[in-house]
């Protein structure tokens, strides 16, 4: 079968068994399924990367339904499913006037994949609205709550991508929303000139995701229309040693403090001051728009792309003595 419309890349890599889980007890008997000692866990497919076909059973965690399981005078706490697609939650939580979320409109990915790297856009992170969630070991069938401490969340990291890679498929995820006085996040720079541009004064979360929706919009290419996983890259921490001394070569070099000794460069940045963006390799390619955003044109193999970001890697280590990793998964 191919995984083509599994993965937002777009790649044409096939997998040799799949199967699609609705229910928990399905996923349980799909685990003991003796025959296949490879099983890949397959959620919304937003953020991997298949460079070859795959020898074993795709489980696809198809697991459904959103509710509300309690509320206060301030919050609410609503649970998801992992196989509810993420910006159908948002705009689920906006309509209801559930608070906290507005800024991650529009993120491509399942709910089930959301803490696995923590996603985060425009000044807000999943673990700020994470409350809880539930996750199946994948050797023992039984399944473990995992608190906001526990999940050990960081830039686009979490303890899925550490200690126990591999280990658990999160099945639900329970968020704390506010249900008044909501928080808004109105710093990062592109999401007040877009509130202006839009001329709303006194922003609701309504307004903010609709400011959110266009950015993203206007910048990013849509899977649908241009095989891409988002951002290819993290960006990365460096030392204010390094960074001082790229300033005497780079002047406008954007940074975001870290910590004392530490700042985060834009790798998107970086990319495109050493000559990628917009430039295009047969069917594959960087994003016109967005230089941390390899694309797929049409038929291009996730091996070309691979390749192509080992390419960028070298250039960046080569010109700023920064190392950029992957923030995509390759398989
Ligand atoms: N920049 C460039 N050229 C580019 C792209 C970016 O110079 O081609 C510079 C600009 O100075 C810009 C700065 O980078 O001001 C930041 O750009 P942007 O606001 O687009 O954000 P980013 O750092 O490139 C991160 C996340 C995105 C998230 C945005 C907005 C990572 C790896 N990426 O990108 O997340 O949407 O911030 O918060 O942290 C994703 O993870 O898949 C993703 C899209």
């Amino acid at each position: 079968i191919s995984l083509k419309p599994f993965n937002t890349f777009g790649i044409d890599a096939t997998a040799t068994h799949f199967i699609s889980v609705s229910s928990i007890d399905e996923l349980k008997e799909v685990l003991a399924l003796k025959n296949y000692p490879n099983k890949l866990i397959l959620g919304g497919g937003s953020n991997m990367l298949l460079t070859k076909d795959y020898d074993g059973l795709v489980i696809h965690i198809n697991l459904k339904g959103v509710e509300k399981v309690s509320e206060d005078d301030d919050f609410v706490y609503v649970r998801a499913s992992a196989g509810e697609n993420w910006h159908e939650f948002v705009i689920y939580c906006i309509n209801n006037d559930f608070g906290g979320i507005e800024n991650l409109s529009l993120i491509p990915g399942n709910v089930g994949t959301a803490p696995i790297q923590n996603i985060g856009a425009y000044g807000v992170e999943l673990k700020d609205i994470f409350h809880s969630c539930e996750a199946m070991s994948i050797e023992t069938s039984s399944i473990k709550t995992f608190n906001k401490q526990e999940c050990r969340f960081d830039y686009r990291n979490s303890i899925f991508k550490q200690e126990i890679k591999g280990q658990f498929i999160v099945t639900s995820v329970t968020f704390k929303l506010t249900k008044r006085n909501h928080q808004l996040h109105v710093n990062y720079g592109t999401i007040a000139s877009q509130l202006e541009a839009m001329q709303i004064e006194n922003p609701t979360i309504q307004d903010i995701s609709k400011a959110v929706i266009y950015i993203r919009e206007s910048k990013l290419p849509n899977p649908k229309d241009i095989g891409n996983s988002g951002s290819f890259f993290k960006n990365p921490v460096v030392s204010t040693q390094l960074y001082n001394k790229l300033l005497q070569n780079f002047e406008d070099m954007p940074s975001y403090p870290v910590s004392n000794d530490e700042v985060k460069i834009p790798a998107g940045w970086l990319i495109e001051k050493a000559g990628f963006k917009g430039k295009r390799f047969g069917d594959y390619g960087i994003h016109k728009n967005q230089a941390l955003v390899l694309v797929n044109y049409g038929n291009a193999k996730g091996s070309d792309i691979l390749k192509l970001s080992e390419l960028i890697q070298s250039t960046i280590k080569r010109l700023f003595e920064i190392s950029i990793e992957a923030e995509v998964n390759i398989l």
